[in-house]
């Protein structure tokens, strides 16, 4: 499986800043075909953005950041699925910033996730749990566990209702919030035994082939120093990247790795 890296940029960026460090991105990648990288930048640069990589790469992908649940209507400052699927073809689904900012809940991933892929968005589904723990995960405990409980119940409450059909083209992000923005990297090790899990546990929503068809990324404190460390695992199918695939350069390196 080619492995997927995903830049999510968050809330940064001039318009300006966007289009230079796209195209650094996408000229820097120009020979690149063993990766699928996605860029996320915010949703005010999608379409500056797109402009760019229609012009210098068009390998490079692009993703939005969020997207809200309902086609169109009377909500004040949201952006639809209708709205984005012309510019891009994947989005993120409850990162946790949103789930711990704006009081993002499953129920609300959820129906953004069916949102998404009634409108043939791509989701990127944000899991992770907030405090590291020592313990083995198991993929049949839901919710009594604090830490793998709810990644599990995570995971298991913003998939309802996804067919399996559509659950194959789905990526999973695997994000322990403590390791988002740190500078404290999950071991790949523990990364890898978490998405095991994480596997497992999509087996019992749905079956093991299917479940070995998903995609699960590794997301937290990815840089240049370590992101061969993840990306050489086998079952750790990507990163997703925040801080560091800002600055260019550094992003660049992080994909030819
Ligand atoms: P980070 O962010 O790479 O800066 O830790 C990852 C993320 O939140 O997506």
């Amino acid at each position: 499986m080619k492995k997927t890296i995903v830049a999510n940029w968050k809330m940064n960026t001039t318009l300006a800043e966007a289009k230079s460090l796209s195209r650094i991105v996408a000229r820097g990648l120009k020979k690149l075909s063993r990766r699928d990288v996605i860029l996320c930048p915010p949703f005010v640069w999608l379409e500056a953005v797109s402009e760019v990589l229609k012009k210098e790469n068009k390998q490079v992908k692009l993703a939005a950041q969020n997207v809200f649940f309902a086609d169109k209507g009377s909500f004040t400052g949201e952006i639809s699925p209708v709205m984005i699927k012309e510019l891009c073809q994947f989005v993120i689904i409850g990162h946790s910033e949103r789930r711990r900012f704006l009081q993002e809940n499953d129920e609300m991933i959820n129906k953004k996730v069916h949102a998404a892929l009634n409108n043939n968005l791509i989701p990127i589904v944000c899991v992770g749990e907030f405090e590291k723990t020592e313990g083995l995960p198991n993929p049949e405990i839901v919710s009594d566990n604090q830490t793998y409980g709810s990644i599990f119940h995570q995971l298991s409450q913003s998939l309802v209702g996804v067919s399996k059909e559509d659950i194959k083209k789905t990526i999973i992000a695997y994000e322990p919030v403590w390791a988002i923005g740190t500078g404290n990297p999950a071991s790949p090790e523990y990364a890898k035994r978490t998405i095991g899990s994480l596997r497992d546990r999509l087996t019992i929503i749905y079956d093991r082939e299917t479940a070995c068809k998903i995609k699960i990324l590794y997301g937290g404190s990815v840089d240049a120093n370590n992101s061969q460390e993840f990306l050489r695992e086998e079952q750790i199918d990507g990163i997703l990247v925040g801080g560091a695939s800002l600055k260019a350069e550094e992003f660049v390196k992080i994909c030819k790795r």
